[in-house]
Order: C-alpha cells, then sequence, then structure tokens
C-alpha cells in the first residue's frame, strides 16, 4: 500500500478533530505507556479507562512495581481480566529494574525480550511513549490495513505494511489516529466507508467479501464467557484476593460446586501460571514473591 502524501495528511487531520480523549494518551512516561498497552491486550478500552489510574496511584513506577509481592499486583488487577498479564507485567518491572534502569528501553528486541511484550505491545510502546515512527498493529489495525490492501495480509506483510505507511515525524499521532478509525470507522461489522478519511486510499470500500475476514491479526472475537473456563478462572481469583481459599472449596468457589475435578483443574492452571500457590494442606492463596530477585 503507497498512501500519497495527500491521503495521509487527510487521515492525520482527521485523527487530530476525532481524537478520543484517553488517560494514557495525556502521558508519554514509557512505564505508564506500558501499563495502558498490557491492560489494552485483552480488556476493552470501557473497562481500562476506571482502573488505569488507580493502577498507576499504586505503581507509578516499574520500581514501585517491582518492589511489592506479586500478589499486591494480582489484587490491584482486579477488574481487568487475564490475571496472568498481572504476573507478567510484575516479572516485567523487575526486569525493567534489573536491566534498564527502571524504564522500558528504546529498543525493539530490548523490549521484545520482556515478559508479556509482544510485538503489538513492544511497538505500540515506541510508538506512543517515544513518539517512534513505526506501525503498530493490533487486531483492528490489521483490519484496517487488509482492508486498505483489499487482501488478506500475513502478520509480517501486515507489519511491514503498517510501518511504510507511517508519514515521517507523525508516528505518535499517526497510529493514534488509526486505532481511533478502526474503533470509529472501519468497523468489522457494518463498516462506515461513506465517513471514511481513507477512503479514496482503500481497495476495499466495503464492496464484495471483506478481505480481513481471515486475514493475520484479526481474530474472531472473544469465545462466549457465561460457562467458560474463564469465568471459573476469574471468580477463583476473586476468591484467593479475598484470602486463602482451601482446595476442597475451590468447586464452590468457581460457581461449580458439583465440579470438582474442573475447578481443581483451573486452581492447578493457575498455580502454573504463577497466580496461585497451594500448600501441603491443601490451601491455596495468591503468591508472595519476596523481594525484587532480579527477573529471574
Ligand atoms: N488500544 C491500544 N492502545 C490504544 C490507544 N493508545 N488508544 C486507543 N486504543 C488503544
Amino acid at each position: 500500500m503507497v498512501l500519497t502524501a495527500e491521503q495521509q495528511a487527510a487521515l492525520l487531520v482527521w485523527g487530530e478533530c476525532r481524537r478520543r480523549d484517553l488517560p494514557w494518551r495525556r502521558t508519554r512516561d514509557p512505564w505508564k505507556i506500558l501499563v495502558s498497552e498490557v491492560m489494552l491486550q485483552q480488556t476493552q478500552i470501557a473497562r481500562v479507562v476506571p482502573r488505569y489510574q488507580g493502577f498507576l496511584d499504586e505503581f507509578p513506577t516499574a520500581a514501585h512495581c517491582a518492589s511489592v509481592p506479586v500478589a499486591s499486583v494480582i489484587r490491584a488487577w482486579d477488574g481487568l481480566g487475564y490475571n496472568r498479564r498481572a504476573v507478567q507485567l510484575h516479572r516485567c518491572a523487575r526486569q525493567l529494574v534489573a536491566r534498564h534502569g527502571g524504564s522500558p528501553p528504546r529498543d525493539l528486541s530490548a523490549l521484545l525480550k520482556l515478559p508479556g511484550v509482544g510485538p503489538y505491545t513492544a511497538r505500540a510502546v515506541l510508538a506512543f511513549a517515544y513518539e517512534d515512527d513505526v506501525g503498530v498493529v493490533d487486531t483492528n489495525v490489521g483490519r484496517v490495513l487488509a482492508r486498505w490492501q483489499g487482501r488478506r495480509l500475513a502478520a509480517t506483510e501486515a507489519q511491514a505494511t503498517a510501518d511504510a505507511a507511517v508519514p515521517e515525524g507523525s508516528g505518535w499521532a499517526w497510529n493514534q489516529a488509526l486505532l481511533d478509525l478502526a474503533a470509529e470507522v472501519c468497523l468489522r461489522h457494518s463498516p462506515r466507508c461513506r465517513q471514511c478519511p481513507a477512503h479514496s486510499s482503500c481497495r476495499w470500500r466495503g464492496r464484495g467479501g471483506d478481505p480481513a475476514e481471515g486475514s493475520a491479526q484479526v481474530g474472531g472475537g472473544q469465545s462466549r464467557f457465561e460457562g467458560s473456563d474463564r469465568q471459573g478462572r476469574g471468580r477463583l481469583v476473586a476468591a484467593l484476593r479475598r484470602g486463602p481459599l482451601l482446595v476442597s472449596e475451590a468447586a464452590a468457589a468457581a460457581g461449580w460446586p458439583d465440579d470438582q475435578v474442573r475447578a481443581r483443574r483451573l486452581l492447578a492452571g493457575l498455580e502454573r501460571d504463577g497466580i496461585a500457590v497451594i500448600d501441603d494442606e491443601g490451601t491455596a492463596t495468591l503468591p508472595n514473591a519476596g523481594l525484587p530477585d532480579g527477573g529471574r
């Protein structure tokens, strides 16, 4: 995809006028950006917004986060779901302190080595904290790119396309505009092509089969929550946040009093993921990892 300077300018102007006022767009602090991006990996904006500032009040720097037991971070993650991210963010904070002077580095390959940081999150830190000219490709931006190109894109192609499209010196504003475009205009279902500021650079324009379906990065949405393992895990973590939980009471806490086997399997999964520890007496708790260990 090659955008002309006019097409880039049109999208930047649209982005400027329509930019959503989100708390993480008011900072360039790399730790605060990293926290927002980890939260946004799997949680909707509307759920992140009310929890973001509270989390940062408790952990304003990586050093604050690294200095507490992981249980405190899991507690502060309440309401965000997918609690494994809290464990990884805590490990990440310890690595940042041990190896990077307490702040996410301005270096793609170093970022990619951090726990819980993948290609999307690493580039989001570069674009949104350091204002670097890299393309930030999440599920939604992947959809926009595939439609622009008019065909399915493999992950590496989507990344190369996104990188090539960034107007020089506008990495921050450009990527925010693309996220807004994806969220408000280039919707997965019923895209609003007639309102699109990038209409003239789009090969698809809403006509014929959607090239984004089946493209890399374009997921099929989250599966049903009600009755799922994810729901049971969430309930178990909620119980652990309140205090110790007897393994024999896990099934009731998970919401399936008659299914001991399933509850124990979920508890074992939580233990594997570093979210719970189970002692010899059969009591599960949040793990209380000790002092910073240098990210081991
Ligand atoms: N999703 C991930 N990062 C985002 C951001 N900076 N703005 C809006 N949505 C996002």
